[in-house]
């Protein structure tokens, strides 16, 4: 990503260094790890064609971040341990830093050496997936859930758009740039909106009981503006047990693959036991 991007004092220096601020604060790249990990369990070798793709999405993850943290969405001060993109550089410059972002993401897939093919339908997968047909209406729908009643299935609508997609997109890509078969796709498609339902899910539990120093991003906000999360639709026992489930599902569908899959495994137990 580092040498992909323009150098942080580039002419106009403001927006390479706030898209900069928040890249490189020390996400946890588990969107990109996990297309790795599957990319190299269907090729059993790791080759760089993977590693442009799994970066794009990182930025791609970041831009969500950046308007998500903004004081006309989620209004939050600290991201990934750091003041947030708008705290530093004004609300002006994050908002073009997202937007930067999404673009080179889509950009970075397109100057990765791969066949223009495959290039088109990545593209095609991540425009898909992030527009308004996916992300942005989960978080078009979490803005109006809030305080509102909300529904399961509203609930789920917006999980699903907002977060497991992304997450889905990585684990058929690391199977798709693997050359996996297509039943194969599918199979790590249903792995990763297991895994993405229950992501979501912990995410809503941390907010209330985790601690914000380890979390490195504020916590107790989403009962304060009524967000629409598990915790509250559903109560604390009912959203860990949920959260369960999915990760159970997603470690039997791991399941069929034996060793070959351990580090998968592990990463999915983790996410479930996560404090950050
Ligand atoms: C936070 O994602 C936003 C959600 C979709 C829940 P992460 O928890 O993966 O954030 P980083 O990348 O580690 O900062
Ligand atoms: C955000 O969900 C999902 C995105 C698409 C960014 P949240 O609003 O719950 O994520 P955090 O808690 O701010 O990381
Ligand atoms: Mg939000
Ligand atoms: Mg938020
Ligand atoms: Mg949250």
């Amino acid at each position: 990503m580092d040498r992909f991007l323009p150098r942080k004092d580039d002419y106009p220096k403001e927006i390479h260094k706030a898209l900069r601020h928040s890249l490189f604060a020390g996400g946890k790249r588990i969107r990109p790890y996990l297309m790795v990990l599957i990319y190299y369990m269907y090729k059993k070798q790791l080759t760089p064609e993977i590693l442009m793709p799994a970066a794009a999405i990182e930025l791609l993850h970041t831009y969500t971040l950046i308007h998500d943290d903004l004081p006309e969405i989620d209004n939050d001060d600290y991201r990934r341990g750091k003041k947030t993109c708008h705290v530093v550089f004004g609300a002006d410059i994050a908002l073009l830093a997202g937007d930067s972002l999404l673009i080179e993401s889509i950009n970075m897939i397109n100057n990765t050496h791969i066949s223009v093919s495959k290039r088109i339908k990545l593209i095609k997968d991540l425009t898909a997936i992030a527009g308004e047909r996916g992300l942005i209406a989960g978080q078009m729908q979490d803005i109006l859930s809030e305080n509102q009643e909300c529904t399961k299935n509203t609930l789920e609508f917006i999980h699903i758009n907002k977060t497991a997609k992304l997450l889905q997109l990585c684990t058929r890509w690391g199977a798709y740039l693997a050359d996996a078969k297509a039943e194969e796709i599918k199979k790590m498609d249903e792995f990763g909106k297991k895994l993405g339902l229950a992501f979501q899910i912990v995410d809503d539990i941390l907010d209330v009981e985790g601690n914000a120093e380890t979390l490195g991003k504020s916590i107790g906000k989403d009962e304060k503006t009524r967000k629409a999360t598990y915790p509250a639709v559903l109560g604390m026992k009912k959203s860990k047990a949920l959260a369960e489930k999915y990760t159970n599902e997603a470690l039997k569908i791991l399941a069929t693959y034996g060793r070959d899959a351990v580090y998968l495994e592990a990463l999915t137990k983790y996410l479930l036991e996560r404090k950050k």
